[in-house]
């Protein structure tokens, strides 16, 4: 098995796109392969590949394979792109990539792939040193000796790189730092109970995962000192769009003292978005919430709701670590 340093569940070389299909984990490590904006598409919206950062590197390589396809057709790749960004409403980084994707577009007769994949490229690696500077900025926040409870899964199968919390967490314990590694389980999809807990055991960082309603014991226990989590889109105000059930855990840390922090890169930032108010928060098929509880077919009469993001006030948030450095409150991402 690949460290987790060197390991990431998205792989691109001379076209071929590949992604590790979450789905599975941790049961089977099998990959997909990705030849078309349908099956991109169709791999973003399936949760194959998720995580906000992760979106947006895929749909990125997704766009260098439309170029391929649509060469000399400039308006059909635009409609490619149109079609990728729709794939998953919540996180910006999907448009984020997408529009930097537009941006490298060289205006030619023919469209540049090169220039296209090495833009791809560059996004991911990007990720990557993003990830680095993001962990050791949220490390240094962390006193010695605490214990951290994290949401859904914000590690190398949600980004480039090391990660956004995840990473914060990592480097916190290899410190010395974290002591006590805390992981909700995540309803209805179960990022915590497969995806953290495969990425900690992978990394050798021993952990906890409980249910998300034992938070309040365990903050009320004195156990935790931070929460740390990633972000799929944060507005100018500092609301935080993440994974539903962050707004329930910051209100409960802020009853019990615990300090809360969202880590997640600058393409997380939405500086033309106020407040979290106008985020479009996704909602899925209830089908997610039954298959959680072992239900195949719902009797008659059983309806489920099943947002799958909330809006964190930011007045909740203690810091927001991105690779530019910790920011505190109040904050202000306008510019
Ligand atoms: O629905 P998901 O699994 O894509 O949701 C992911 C999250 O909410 C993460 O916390 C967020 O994308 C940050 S990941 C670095």
């Amino acid at each position: 098995m690949d460290k987790l340093e060197n390991f990431c569940a998205i792989r691109y070389a001379s076209g071929v796109l590949e992604l590790l299909d979450q789905r599975l984990l941790p049961a089977r490590e099998q990959w997909i392969s990705i030849d078309s904006v349908d099956s991109a598409i169709a791999a973003i919206s399936d949760l194959v590949v998720r995580g906000a950062p992760a979106i947006g590197i895929t749909a990125a390589y997704a766009a260098v394979i439309a170029a391929r396809t649509h060469a000399e057709d400039r308006a059909a790749w635009q409609r490619e792109l149109n079609r990728l960004v729709r794939a998953r409403p919540t996180a910006v980084n999907l448009s984020w990539a997408i529009e930097r994707m537009r941006r490298a577009d060289t205006g030619g007769e023919r469209l540049d792939a090169e220039a296209l994949e090495r833009e791809a490229v560059a996004i991911h690696a990007e990720d990557i040193a993003a990830n680095q500077a993001m962990a050791e900025f949220g490390a240094g926040q962390i006193e010695p000796g605490c214990g951290v409870l994290t949401h859904c899964n914000t590690g190398a199968l949600a980004t480039g790189g090391v990660g956004t919390a995840f990473g914060v967490i990592a480097a916190g314990y290899r410190l010395g730092r974290i002591e006590r590694v805390y992981a909700g389980e995540t309803r209805p999809w179960l990022q915590g109970s497969r995806l953290t807990a495969w990425e900690l055991a992978r990394a050798g960082i021993p952990f906890k995962v409980l249910i998300e309603g034992a938070a309040a014991s365990l903050m009320a226990s004195g156990e935790i000192d931070w929460v740390i989590t990633g972000a799929d889109r944060i507005a100018a105000n500092g609301d935080v769009a993440n994974k539903i059930g962050t707004y329930s855990l910051a209100v409960l840390a802020r009853h019990h003292g615990v300090r809360m922090m969202v880590v997640a890169p600058a393409s997380t930032l939405d500086p033309a978005m106020p407040s979290g108010d106008n985020i479009a928060i996704e909602q899925r098929d209830g089908e997610e919430i039954w298959r959680a509880a072992g239900i195949d077919r719902p009797p008659a009469g059983f309806a489920a709701w099943n947002p799958v993001f909330d809006i964190t006030p930011g007045e909740l948030v203690d810091c927001i670590v991105t690779e530019q450095g910790v920011h505190q409150p109040p904050f202000d991402f306008s510019a």
